[in-house]
């Protein structure tokens, strides 16, 4: 990239597009289109939400594939096992590349969770997808210390690749386990609005921090210029690595 002008005019290099995933919390299907497709230098994967999956459904995910994003299908699943292998399992056939499912559910729970998320996928003839445990909720300030490295290590044990986590865990997580998928909310510009984001990180500390996939959200859609803001907060990684 020879300069910052250059590089917002032309987005980001495949891989660290792959590793920016666009939060489209609208109630919206063709706003949600709208903003994806405008922001696609930028970002490769999708991240539906209950919002837009309470909104719009399956329908979601299949408009965002069509549009050549892989879908991050942010559903949390919560319930009993046998509920939560059939819910995941439709959203591998559907074609999510990952989803999401609360640890404190417990490891049987996940378990069943990776296993219909994989059956899904591997049924419907696509590449096995990766399940996300979330371990506690960012608004959950009451939750001990020792909870997060204890559902990370019950996530691990029940299978799913990957793990919502903090900007400001990243290094206790990577050293508990390596070869987890790190995933990280609350991405913001430095001193930027934080909205109600408890930990914000910018992009650059994140990915230096061990970060495999950055969701954004509010900075970029929020914005006026979506794509500017984009530009604004991404423009510089590639130059940075
Ligand atoms: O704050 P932002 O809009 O970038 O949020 C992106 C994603 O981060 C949301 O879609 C939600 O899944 C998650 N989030 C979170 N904690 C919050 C707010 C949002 O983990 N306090």
């Amino acid at each position: 990239m020879a300069n910052k002008v250059e590089a917002a005019a032309e987005g980001l290099s495949p891989e660290l597009r792959s590793q920016m995933a666009i939060a489209l919390d609208v109630d919206d299907l063709v706003e949600a289109v709208r903003l994806a497709r405008q922001l696609s230098p930028w970002f490769g994967v999708a991240k539906v939400g209950l919002e837009l999956y309470s909104a719009a459904g399956p329908d979601a995910v299949g408009a965002m594939l069509d549009n050549g994003f892989d879908v991050f299908l942010d559903l949390k699943l919560h319930d009993i096992p046998t509920t939560v292998r059939k819910a995941a399992g439709v959203c591998g056939a559907l074609g999510a590349k990952y989803l999401t499912m609360h640890a404190h559910g417990g490891a049987d729970m996940m378990r069943a969770g990776v296993e219909g998320f994989t059956e899904g996928a591997i049924n419907a003839g696509l590449e096995a997808p990766t399940a996300v445990a979330i371990t506690v909720l960012t608004s959950d300030a009451d939750a001990p210390d020792h909870i997060v490295p204890n559902r990370l290590r019950l996530a691990v044990e029940a299978g799913c690749g990957g793990i919502v986590c903090a900007g400001m865990n990243l290094k206790d997580l990577r050293e508990l386990s390596p070869r987890t998928m790190r995933v990280v909310p609350g991405i913001r510009a430095e001193g930027a609005d934080s909205h109600d984001q408890p930990h914000p990180v910018t992009p650059a500390a994140a990915l230096a921090e061990g970060a495999d996939l950055l969701v954004i959200g509010r900075a970029v859609t929020l914005a006026d210029d979506p794509a500017a803001a984009a530009a604004a907060l991404l423009g510089d990684l590639d130059a940075s690595e």
